[in-house]
C-alpha cells in the first residue's frame, strides 16, 4: 500500500463505542467531529506534547514554507480544519519569535478557486527582490490535475502576515502534455542564478511507472516558467518522489547558507521523500548550474538512497535558511502509531519535530549532522547529573531525580579501553534496522547492548530503549544505534517496528554520546551529535515514568558522564487575536 493511502485509511480495533463513531465516520465526517468535539475534551490527553509543535485539534501532516521575517518565524502545515484524520487540505499558519513558543493564527491558504478545489497541498516560500516572500504551492484542480500557483502577502507590513493573496496569472505552471498530473507536486524554494539572471526550482514528479524525478524550471519573474528539458536529478525504480528540498552546505563549518549561494566552498544536498516507503532520504554532490544538474558524489549511494534524515518516523521535511541566526533549519512531520480511531479518541493526529540546525559533517563530508535548535534548551528546568556510572553485564541503574514523560538527556560512555575487537559478527546481508530488530534490548553481545530506558514504569514492564551496539559487519567495526519501542505501551495496535541506523564513524573505540528528547509520545535520538537520528512514537499506558540506563552485553561499560533535565511546558496560544 502506498504511503498515501495509509493516510486515508481507516485502522481496525477499537471499543465498540468508538467502533460506532469511526463507521459513522467514514460517510459523514463533519457530523461526528462536531459530537466528537465534547467528548475529545473529555479523553485525558496523555500523548499530547509539550514542547513540540501541534495544532490544538485535527490533523497535521507536512510542514510548509517555514520562514523567519520581521522578527517572527513562520510555519505552515498541511491542515484538515475537519478532523482528525486526512483530508479537506488547508494551510494552517503559527508564528513564533523563538522556536519555541507559538501562536496559532487563521489558516493562510485555503481551497476557493478551480486550480486549488480539491486542497491547498505542500509549498515553500522565497524571499523575491526587497525581501518580499511569496509562497509557491500546489493546487489539486477541479480535474483532480495537480498544478503549481503562487500567493502574496496582502500586507507586507504585518510581520504575522495574516493575509495572503492568489495571484490572477494563477496557476502559474501545469503539468505538460504526456506528464503524469496526479504525481506532480511540491514546488520548493527558488533560488537566483546571478549570470543568467534567473529563479529556479523544482519540483517532485513520476516519469512512467517509477522513475522518480525532480523537474526544474526556470523564470526571470517567477510567473511565468519555463521547464528546462531535463530534470535537476531523478532515481530509477524510486517512484513518486514528494517534497523536494535542494539547498546548499558549507564544505565545512556548521553556518547556514541562503539558498541561493554557489561557489568552491559548498556542496549541495538534494532531498527527497518517497511516497512508497515513508521516508525522507537525502545525497550529497555537486549542483552544476551551467548545465543545470546535480550531480551526487563518488561513493554517494545515489540509486540506493541510502542516506536518511532520520531512521525512525521523520517524512515530508522542509529546511529554510535562517538570516537571523545564519543557520539552516530543517522541519519534519511526524506520523502517529496508533490507529485512526486512537486518533478520533485524542482529537489529533500527527506533530513536527523539534526543529534542527543541519550542516555537513566535515569528518566525512558524505552526511548532515542534525541537532535540536539551540533554543530548545531555554526549556530546561532541573537538572539531574550521574558521571561515571559502571555498568556491569546484566545491570539496569534508575537515574534519581529526574522522572516522568519531559525530559532531554545527554549520555557519553566512554569505550576508549575496550576490546572492541572481539564483538561479534554479524549478518552482512542485513540492515541496521533489520539487526536492531533480530537482536533488540535483551540480546546479549559482547559490547552491547548499551543506553537508556526512557517513559519506563518502575516494575520495568513499560519502556521504550534507545540503544548502542557495537559490532562487526561486513568485516568492519560499526556503531549500531537502536530504537526499539517493542515495550514501549500495553496498548494494542501500535506500530511498534524497531529502528536502527549505522552510525557514519570511522572508529567507534572513541567517548560515544546519544541525546535523548522525550516528550509524552515521542523520544527523538540523536547519536554522535547528531550523525545519525531515530524518532518514535509511543504511547505509555503507565504514568508513573522514569529513566534508567542499563548494559545487556559482556564487557562492563563505562557511562561517564550523564545530564538529564526535566522538561518545561511551552505555553503555545491558540487562536491569537491581536
Ligand atoms: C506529503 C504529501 C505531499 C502533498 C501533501 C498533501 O506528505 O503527500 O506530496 O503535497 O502531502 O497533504
Amino acid at each position: 500500500m502506498g504511503f498515501q493511502n495509509l493516510k486515508v485509511c481507516a485502522a481496525s480495533v477499537i471499543s465498540f463505542t468508538w467502533l460506532c463513531l469511526i463507521t459513522c465516520a467514514s460517510t459523514e465526517p463533519l457530523q461526528m467531529v462536531h459530537n466528537l468535539d465534547t467528548l475529545i475534551t473529555n479523553v485525558e490527553q496523555l500523548y499530547r506534547t509539550a514542547y513540540h509543535f501541534q495544532p490544538q485539534k485535527n490533523w497535521m501532516n507536512d510542514p510548509n514554507g517555514p520562514m523567519f521575517y520581521k522578527g517572527y518565524y513562520h510555519l505552515f502545515y498541511q491542515y484538515n480544519p475537519e478532523g482528525p484524520f486526512w483530508g479537506n487540505i488547508v494551510w494552517g499558519h503559527s508564528v513564533s519569535e523563538d522556536l519555541v513558543k507559538w501562536r496559532s493564527l487563521d489558516v493562510a491558504l485555503v481551497p476557493s478557486e478551480w486550480y486549488d478545489i480539491g486542497g491547498c497541498w505542500s509549498g515553500s516560500t522565497t524571499f523575491l527582490e526587497g525581501g518580499k516572500p511569496v509562497i509557491l504551492y500546489t493546487g489539486i484542480t477541479n480535474a483532480s490535475e495537480q498544478v503549481q500557483n503562487m500567493v502574496v502577502p496582502k500586507n507586507l507590513s504585518d510581520p504575522f502576515l495574516r493575509e495572503w493573496v492568489k495571484i490572477p496569472e494563477n496557476p502559474i505552471i501545469v503539468p505538460n502534455r504526456g506528464m503524469d498530473a496526479k504525481n506532480f507536486r511540491d514546488p520548493t524554494t527558488g533560488w537566483f542564478d546571478s549570470v543568467d539572471m534567473k529563479w529556479r526550482i523544482v519540483v517532485g514528479a513520476l516519469e512512467g511507472r517509477s522513475r522518480g524525478m525532480a523537474l526544474l524550471y526556470k523564470s526571470t519573474d517567477f510567473i511565468k516558467w519555463e521547464k528546462v528539458k531535463h530534470p535537476l536529478h531523478s532515481s530509477e525504480s524510486s517512484g513518486v518522489w514528494e517534497c523536494p528540498d535542494f539547498y546548499p552546505v558549507l564544505v565545512s563549518g556548521k553556518q547556514g547558507l541562503d539558498t541561493s549561494f554557489v561557489g568552491s566552498s559548498v556542496k549541495h544536498v538534494m532531498k527527497v521523500s518517497l511516497l512508497e516507503t515513508g521516508y525522507d532520504y537525502y545525497t550529497v554532490g555537486s549542483y552544476l548550474v551551467d548545465e543545470n544538474i546535480f550531480v551526487p558524489d563518488k561513493g554517494s549511494q545515489d540509486d540506493e538512497l541510502e542516506l536518511r534524515y532520520d531512521y525512525g518516523k521523520f517524512y515530508a521535511s522542509k529546511s529554510f535558511y535562517d538570516a537571523s541566526k545564519n543557520r539552516r533549519v530543517l522541519w519534519g512531520w511526524i506520523t502517529e502509531s496508533d490507529s485512526q480511531s486512537e486518533d478520533i479518541m485524542k482529537g489529533w493526529a500527527g506533530l513536527q519535530g523539534i526543529p534542527r540546525t543541519i550542516w555537513l559533517d566535515d569528518s566525512t563530508g558524505m552526511n548532515l549532522m542534525q541537532w535540536p535548535v539551540a533554543e530548545v534548551e531555554s526549556l530546561r528546568g532541573k537538572k539531574t547529573v550521574k558521571n561515571n556510572t559502571i555498568l556491569k553485564s546484566g545491570e539496569v541503574v534508575e537515574i534519581y531525580g529526574v522522572t516522568g514523560a519531559q525530559m532531554d538527556v545527554e549520555v557519553s560512555f566512554d569505550l576508549r579501553k575496550m576490546e572492541i575487537e572481539e564483538v561479534e559478527e554479524m549478518d552482512a546481508n542485513a540492515t541496521a534496522q533489520e539487526l536492531c530488530s533480530n537482536t533488540g534490548v535483551s540480546y546479549k553481545g559482547v559490547v552491547g547492548p548499551f543506553g537508556l530506558l526512557v517513559l519506563a514504569s518502575n516494575d520495568l514492564t513499560q519502556y521504550t530503549a534507545v540503544f548502542y551496539h557495537i559490532i562487526s559487519h561486513q568485516n568492519k567495526l560499526k556503531l549500531l544505534m537502536c530504537s526499539d519501542q517493542r515495550r514501549s505501551s500495553s496498548l494494542k495496535d501500535l506500530d511498534k517496528t524497531t529502528y536502527g541506523s549505522f552510525v557514519p564513524l570511522n572508529d567507534p573505540k572513541k567517548i560515544v554520546s546519544l541525546r535523548v528528547l522525550v516528550d509524552h509520545s515521542i523520544v527523538e535520538s540523536f547519536a554522535e551529535g547528531g550523525k545519525s537520528c531515530i524518532t518514535s512514537r509511543v504511547y505509555p499506558t503507565l504514568t508513573d515514568l522514569h529513566l534508567y540506563l542499563f548494559n545487556n552485553g559482556s564487557s562492563t561499560i563505562l557511562c561517564n558522564q550523564l545530564n538529564a533535565w526535566d522538561m518545561k511546558t511551552t505555553d503555545n496560544v491558540y487562536n491569537f487575536e491581536i
